[in-house]
């Protein structure tokens, strides 16, 4: 292809510690991000089941939306957590100093909900919060945690949400790993999903990412995700901004959680979902839907469904992908990816356009400039278009048009056989060196 004229040439540096090896924690869990559903940022506190019934937070709602996610094909594609969030409790403890859900709307128990969503192949994840109160009001873990963690274990959950509020932020660096320990001491294996280090952020604590790696799957790093484009781009802008203190702490069976999937709901175009999901796929993200799965419309569904770009999100290297081009608002994402051959990845590329000038921005780059070196070339596909481009060698310039706060997303695998033995990985991330990334033609 022809070089034009009036174009910068943008290099940048990127930086990722050296490998580093990471001690985490073991409970043999998410290996790969979980995916499932989660009632919060589509149900929030909604406790009125007698104006409300069929969106309240009650027992109703969680076999409804298990139910949808075995007939609708959401199972089949991996989604698989069934999570209750906040208000499932009532104001107080029992005269033993148990919690006790709701009794008019969990009237059945948690153990009831808990074998009805196993019965359907699921697994049922439940929400407390590490201080004396959750963040609704309800009683917390604060004084009860190895009886808490034992009723967990007994209603056959697989996995909690423990999240922050009414708490001493600087107590949680004993507080996670304490409640942690009584899981793990139940013997019943549980997803242990933390909070801790987003309100420690929030305090002006610098968050001890080896501990945290160490007692938690996964942990939330930023702001509640709401319904809307500024929230996600905000999400998405401090992922870039702080990814090399964010990225080299996600691996398998520990993640960095930027908080659920609103793809379906009210506030995103049809572009701005699919962008959330490709960016939660470079992320390695935990992909929990929060959406009424019974009215989402088809073209949401599919985006949720897009088998591809769930392979992307739960490759099993577990590497977390990097900001690798930023300029005018536009930006290059870059995730490796198996198949891998020596130092060699496959990667899955992401053209994000922030702008918002309304046609489509070029963006066109040469391979090799984009971490994209192998000599034997890449299959390149679309995994939104579903144009397979064949395979390019590393010198091929690829030009791409994308939308207006949209995405391209590729998916570039190396031309070997896929050797990958989850025995032989050490953590290592090969975007650790210095790339030039074309840029032209913005209209
Ligand atoms: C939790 O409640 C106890 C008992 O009232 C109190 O002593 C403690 O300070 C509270 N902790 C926090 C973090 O608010
Ligand atoms: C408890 O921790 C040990 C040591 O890390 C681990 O081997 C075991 O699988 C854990 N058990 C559960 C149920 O989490
Ligand atoms: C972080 O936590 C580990 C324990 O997991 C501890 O050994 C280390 O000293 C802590 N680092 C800081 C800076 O507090």
């Amino acid at each position: 292809m022809s070089t034009t004229t009036k174009n910068c040439w943008c290099s940048l540096l990127l930086f990722i510690g050296a490998a580093t090896l990471v001690v985490a924690l073991e409970n043999g869990l998410a290996r790969t991000p979980p995916m499932g559903w989660l009632a919060w940022e589509r149900f929030r506190c909604n406790t009125d089941c007698k104006n409300d019934p069929e969106n309240c937070i009650s027992d109703h709602l969680f076999r409804t939306m298990t139910d949808i996610i075995i007939s609708e094909g959401y199972a089949d594609v991996g989604y698989e957590y069934i999570n209750i969030d906040d208000c499932w409790l009532e104001k107080k403890r029992n005269f033993h100093g148990q919690l006790v859900p709701d009794k008019q709307r969990f009237p059945y128990g948690m153990k009831s909900l808990a074998d009805y969503i196993h019965s359907k192949g699921l697994k049922f994840g439940i929400y407390e919060d590490y201080g004396n109160y959750t963040c609704a009001g309800y009683p917390g873990i604060l004084g009860y945690m190895e009886n808490d963690a034992s009723l967990f274990a007994a209603w056959d959950v697989d996995y909690v949400k423990l999240d922050g509020c009414y708490s001493n932020h600087r107590e949680m660096d004993e507080g996670y790993p304490q409640f942690g320990f009584h899981l793990n001491q139940t013997g019943r294996p549980m997803i242990y999903s933390c909070s801790w280090p987003v309100y420690q952020i929030y305090s002006g604590i610098k968050p001890n990412y080896s501990s945290i790696i160490n007692h938690c799957n996964l942990w939330r790093n930023w702001d509640d995700i709401q319904d809307s484009w500024s929230s996600v781009e905000s999400i998405i802008e401090y992922y870039g901004k702080n990814q090399d203190s964010i990225v080299p702490n996600a691996g398998p069976g520990h993640w960095n959680d930027p908080d659920m999937l609103i793809i379906g709901n009210f506030g995103l175009s049809y572009e701005q979902s699919k962008t959330q999901m490709a960016m939660w796929a470079v992320f390695a993200a935990p992909l929990l839907m929060s959406v009424d799965l019974r009215k989402i419309r088809p073209e949401y569904k599919a985006i949720l469904q897009n088998k591809k770009i769930i392979d992307v999100n739960q490759d099993p290297l577990g590497i977390q992908g990097r900001r690798i081009y930023k300029e005018l608002g536009i930006e290059i994402w870059a995730r490796p990816i198996t198949p891998l051959y020596q130092n060699y990845y496959s990667y899955a590329i992401v053209f994000l356009n922030r702008r918002t000038d309304g046609t489509p921005s070029d963006i066109s780059v040469t391979l090799k400039d984009i971490a994209l070196k192998y000599p034997g070339g890449y299959r390149v596909e679309d995994l939104y278009e579903d144009v397979d481009y064949g395979i390019l060698s590393p010198q091929t310039k690829i030009k791409v048009k994308v939308n207006p706060t949209g995405v391209v997303i590729l998916r570039c695998n190396l031309q070997v056989e896929d050797v990958y033995d989850s025995n032989q990985y050490t953590p290592y991330s090969p975007l650790d060196q210095l790339y030039k990334v074309r840029r032209n033609s913005f209209k």
